[in-house]
């Protein structure tokens, strides 16, 4: 097919990709622990349903987690086999207050479509099906469709359904559609994503809450201790202060600091934390937060000392760095600055892989074409993001041989993980034709796309 032809191949599908888009962001599948799973089932199964309808071969697996979709299609003869990742999982949705729509309920606001889900990565699921749907049965390439469901949580089964299906999964080139583009406009391929380390962090000073009239003055209560602990995760500066962490090499490009201010939604009068171009203290360097606090809610409060309380820390890792090591250089940490004696417990939640890319060879001059097509002539930046994918590290030493391309569908201003997450349907038309565009430019470059 000419581009011209998989341009109008493309736009032919938009309205019905939309329509399924909203049916999935209506499906509230969240994998954290908690949350009521038979909605992930049903969202795998809607996501099964997708693929069959684009004549693939469909089945749903799981190792133990949430239910993950496969869908295959064989590369008619010397084609390469491509596969296509996204995951059908979505965050929690938070305080609901702060929603200006239901979350589950997709609505369009000024060109964007409201709902959790709706970029991450549901929009990624869509991508590609859109992109199945436009060559029908011309498909060009072999395809294999991994549609996960438990990404939001750490994707702890995916090592081994990879193990056990790994020759299903097989591929010449990898293109993972979870990540963002440079800007409304400006497309993105993404070069490098840092790693994680979450953990609990516990406090305890006494055996139970005590008079804090009687007390106070000579007890430590377990909060203001805590709260002191996590003040030494920081220097003065507000950079990382934990020692051993590694610094990742500097990016090619720098963020303005008035467009980050701006995307980030900072208030006024605040100032942004730690030292370097802003792009090296998102991506490439080290970054902690304390992302949730175990006390008791002020509203209850009664006047007594506080016997234990219980942090949530997420440690962003550099490219490079490795998150054991990490692990082990915060709990030092943590002993080392414990004030006043206090017990403390640390207890490990995730932990996921930085990873870099060498994004170099005949599949990303494939993409690099794709997107300067889909976008009228802007070429792709070539990015890292502060977020992590771990398995692409996974991946990496799974598929040696394969190129992977990681691809955006969120742009700067479509608040994952956050109230009010939107999907700019603009933008995500140029994602669907940049995707279709790719496949038929990887099968034109068979020969060499396959040596890749
Ligand atoms: N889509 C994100 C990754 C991402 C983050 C892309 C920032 C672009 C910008 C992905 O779904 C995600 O949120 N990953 C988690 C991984 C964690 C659960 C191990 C993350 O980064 O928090």
């Amino acid at each position: 097919m000419s581009d011209a032809e998989v341009r109008a191949a493309v736009e032919r599908e938009l309205p019905g990709v939309r329509a399924d888009l909203e049916r999935l962001v209506r499906i509230p599948g969240v994998a954290f622990d908690g949350f009521d799973h038979s909605h992930v089932e049903r969202s795998a199964d809607a996501v099964a349903e997708l693929l069959r309808g684009c004549g693939l071969q469909v089945r749903i697996v799981r190792s133990g987690g949430q239910p993950a979709v496969i869908g295959t299609r064989p590369a008619p003869p010397g084609a390469p086999t491509v596969m296509l990742y996204a995951h059908h999982d979505v965050q929690p949705v938070g305080d609901r207050a702060r929603w200006e729509s239901d979350p589950f309920e997709p609505v369009e606001r000024d060109g964007r479509l409201y709902g959790r889900g709706a970029a991450d990565d549901k929009a990624g699921i869509m991508a590609h099906v859109a992109a199945l749907r436009a060559f029908g049965d011309a498909l060009p390439v072999g395809v294999v469709l991994f549609v996960e469901g438990e990404e939001e949580y750490g994707s702890e089964s995916l090592e081994r359904l990879l193990a056990e299906h790994r020759d299903l999964l097989a591929a010449d080139v990898i293109v993972i559609a979870d990540s963002v583009n440079w800007d409304v406009g400006v497309p993105a391929l993404t070069t490098s994503l840092r790693g994680i380390v979450n953990c609990f962090v516990e406090i305890r000073t006494l055996d139970q809450a005590v008079h804090s009239g009687m007390f106070g003055g000579a007890v430590p209560d377990a909060l203001t201790t805590l709260v002191r602990l996590l003040a030494t995760l920081h220097d003065d500066a507000g950079d990382v202060a934990v020692e051993g962490l590694s610094v990742g090499a500097g990016a090619a490009v720098d963020y303005p600091q008035e467009r980050f201010r701006a995307e980030a939604g900072l208030v006024d009068g605040v100032q942004l934390i730690g030292t370097g171009r802003i792009t090296d203290r998102i991506w490439t360097r080290p970054a902690v937060a304390v992302i949730g606090i175990d006390a008791p809610p002020t509203a209850e409060a009664p006047n007594a000392l506080v016997p234990a309380a219980r942090a949530k820390i997420s440690v962003r890792l550099a490219p490079g760095d490795d998150p054991k090591r990490a692990y082990r250089a915060l709990q030092e940490h943590l002993e080392r600055h414990l004030p006043w004696g206090a017990r403390l417990d640390v207890v490990a939640e995730h932990a996921g892989d930085p990873c870099a890319i060498d994004a170099s060879g005949p599949a990303f001059d494939a993409a690099r074409s794709a997107f300067r097509t889909a976008w009228d002539g802007t070429d792709a930046v070539d990015i890292g993001i502060g977020g992590s994918i771990p398995f692409i590290a996974t991946f990496q030493e799974m598929f040696p041989q394969a190129a992977i391309l990681v691809t955006g569908v969120e742009d700067p201003h479509s608040r994952a993980h956050g109230p009010n997450e939107s999907l700019h349907l603009g933008e995500f038309a140029r994602v669907c034709l940049a995707e279709a565009l790719l496949l038929s430019r990887l099968a034109d470059g068979t020969d060499s796309v396959s040596e890749s």
